[in-house]
């Protein structure tokens, strides 16, 4: 096994982890799912994590000028995180997500990083010190802003972390 950890740019490097993402959401599954109907945003940067050239585990990651409380606020967003079902709990995702908060933190660009996940795993990020963000979010939808709260919000501290209040993501979701 050699394991090696990358960050590449979004749309370019789709293709090579599109298969991750077939493994772990299969549509048919994805279509019962609290977002599987979300128009979600591509992300700009992805960790990818491979084993042998082969992609394993990967984290996106966004960078969004949104509004927290009626201010400016710029968001580091993170999605799509799934390792491989074969490479769970090796602590690869523990690993990718790290990367990304690094990325946004060496950037110095954004104010604190956002992610939705589904409520089982709640406590995965809990763990690594991410916390709920108990306010409403606001995001883009077939060209209208809508109440986004297919997931649940979690925020880690960058500059400063919000956990209230109304956010506005000002674009699609991630
Ligand atoms: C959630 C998910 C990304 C976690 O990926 P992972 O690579 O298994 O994550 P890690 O290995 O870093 O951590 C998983 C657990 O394994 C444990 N672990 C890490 N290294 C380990 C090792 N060497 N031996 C045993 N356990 C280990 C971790 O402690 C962690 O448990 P904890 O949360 O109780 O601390 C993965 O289960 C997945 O792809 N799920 C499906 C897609 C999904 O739901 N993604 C989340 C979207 S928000």
């Amino acid at each position: 096994m050699s394991i090696e950890i990358e960050i590449v740019t979004g749309d370019a490097s789709w293709p090579s982890v599109k298969p991750l993402f077939d493994l772990a959401w299969p549509r048919e599954v994805v279509e019962k799912l609290s977002w599987g109907h979300v128009v979600f945003a591509n992300p700009e940067l992805r960790v990818i994590v491979e084993d042998d050239g082969q992609p394993v585990c990967h984290v996106g990651l966004y960078r969004r000028e949104g509004m927290w409380k009626g201010r400016k606020t710029r968001i580091g967003g993170i999605g799509g995180v799934v390792t491989h079902p074969d490479y769970r709990r090796r602590g690869l995702a523990s690993v990718a997500l790290t990367a990304a908060l690094h990325t946004l933190k060496d950037e110095r660009a954004t104010d604190f990083a956002l992610l939705f996940c589904e409520p089982h795993n709640v406590d995965f990020y809990t763990r690594r010190n991410w916390k709920p963000f108990i306010g409403e979010v606001f995001a883009e939808q077939h060209g209208e802003r809508m109440r986004f709260d297919a997931m649940t919000p979690l925020v880690s501290y960058l500059k400063r972390a919000p956990h209230e209040g109304e956010m506005d993501l000002c674009g699609l979701p991630w």
